[in-house]
């Protein structure tokens, strides 16, 4: 017989992401729902080894499904790393009468999750929230779908003061160790060539295309680089070669920064954080533990936590090709 669930802990932790808020509301009136109290966990782990909880009745979650950003804020907390920091958090726990935790976030907070399951044998489940789309075992994590939309929609405003003096744009964009952004706003905005931590294009092939393009008559141009991108030259440094070699182009650069993170989610990123928080405290309430609940061929499923962790996300390849054919 699985213990009985009554204190079910919510928190955010890692890098925010819109849609965290919309999951943040699934779990509390899941809890609602099944008579279950909730009690929100400030700060991410910092709060738990801190105490700074708060309890959550449905009605705290009115208005927050449509707002970025996380109400019960987050942080990277290096105390929790240790294990006197996660004794600490177990003892406020167990003084709160929480049995068990939903924690929203990426591969940190998972890991923190799973440690302290190892270490204290408590029921966890992790619902995956960074727009950088880099988690096994879904094939969308929150906030993913409106970080896209946000990219393509100012991108959409770069194009027009390129188009209008006939300028070669850099546009920055986030994922330090993944594409997903970069690849798919690439495409929808329609970028010349696209830059990703996954792929080295090389330095030869990005004039190549550039000069293809001039000669083809394309009059201005976009190129999206993720942060992380392999050519091994920031941005700044990529339109000074540009520049040098291609003379014939104007370049400006473009860093869209953490505005990726921010903004009111998208409806999918709505929808997908209110299945997925009623999934992860039902499995829960069913006895499960150490899964991150996701979407894979648009059904909610269980991924085990330590698989979402070690697990590596891939880029879809064809999008490369399709990129490419777009540019012609
Ligand atoms: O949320 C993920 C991410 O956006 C990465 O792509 C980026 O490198 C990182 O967060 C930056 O986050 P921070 O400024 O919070 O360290």
């Amino acid at each position: 017989m699985p213990k009985t669930i009554k204190k079910v802990g919510v928190l955010t932790s890692g890098g925010d992401s819109p849609g965290m808020n919309a999951a943040i509301r699934s779990v509390v009136r899941t809890c609602a729902y099944h008579n279950i109290e909730c009690i929100g966990i400030y700060r991410g782990y910092q709060g738990m080894i801190e105490g700074d909880f708060k309890e959550m009745g449905p009605r705290s979650v009115n208005n927050i499904v449509n707002k970025g950003g996380t109400i019960l804020k987050s942080a990277r907390s290096l105390e929790f790393k240790t294990p006197e920091g996660r004794k600490k958090a177990h003892e406020n726990l167990t003084k709160a009468g929480i049995d068990a935790l939903v924690v929203i976030g990426g591969d940190g907070t998972f890991t923190g999750g799973l440690l302290f399951n190892t270490e204290f044998n408590f029921p966890v489940m992790g619902i995956p929230g960074t727009i950088d789309n880099d988690i096994f075992g879904t094939s969308h994590t929150l906030g993913y779908d409106t970080a896209l939309n946000t990219v393509v929609d100012v991108i959409d405003k770069i194009r027009d003061t390129a188009s209008s003096h006939n300028r070669l744009f850099f546009v920055e964009v986030m994922g330090r160790d993944a594409g997903h952004i970069a690849l798919n706003a690439g495409i929808g905005a329609g970028a010349e060539e696209i830059l990703i931590p996954e792929e080295d294009l090389g330095l030869d092939r990005l004039l190549e295309s550039l000069q293809k393009s001039k000669a083809s008559g394309k009059s201005s141009s976009i190129v999206v680089i993720a942060e992380g991108d392999k050519i091994g030259k920031n941005v700044f440094e990529l339109k000074d070669y540009v520049e040098a070699n291609l003379p014939e182009y104007d370049v400006r650069v473009s860093v869209l920064g953490h505005m990726q993170r921010g903004g009111s989610p998208s409806c999918f990123d709505r929808v997908l954080a209110s299945r997925l928080g009623v999934k992860a405290v039902e499995s829960l309430i069913e006895g499960k533990s150490n899964y991150m609940v996701g979407l894979q061929n648009d059904k909610v499923s269980l991924t085990p936590l330590e698989q979402a962790i070690k697990g590596k996300t891939e880029i879809d390849r064809e999008l490369l090709r399709v990129s490419d054919i777009m540019s012609t």
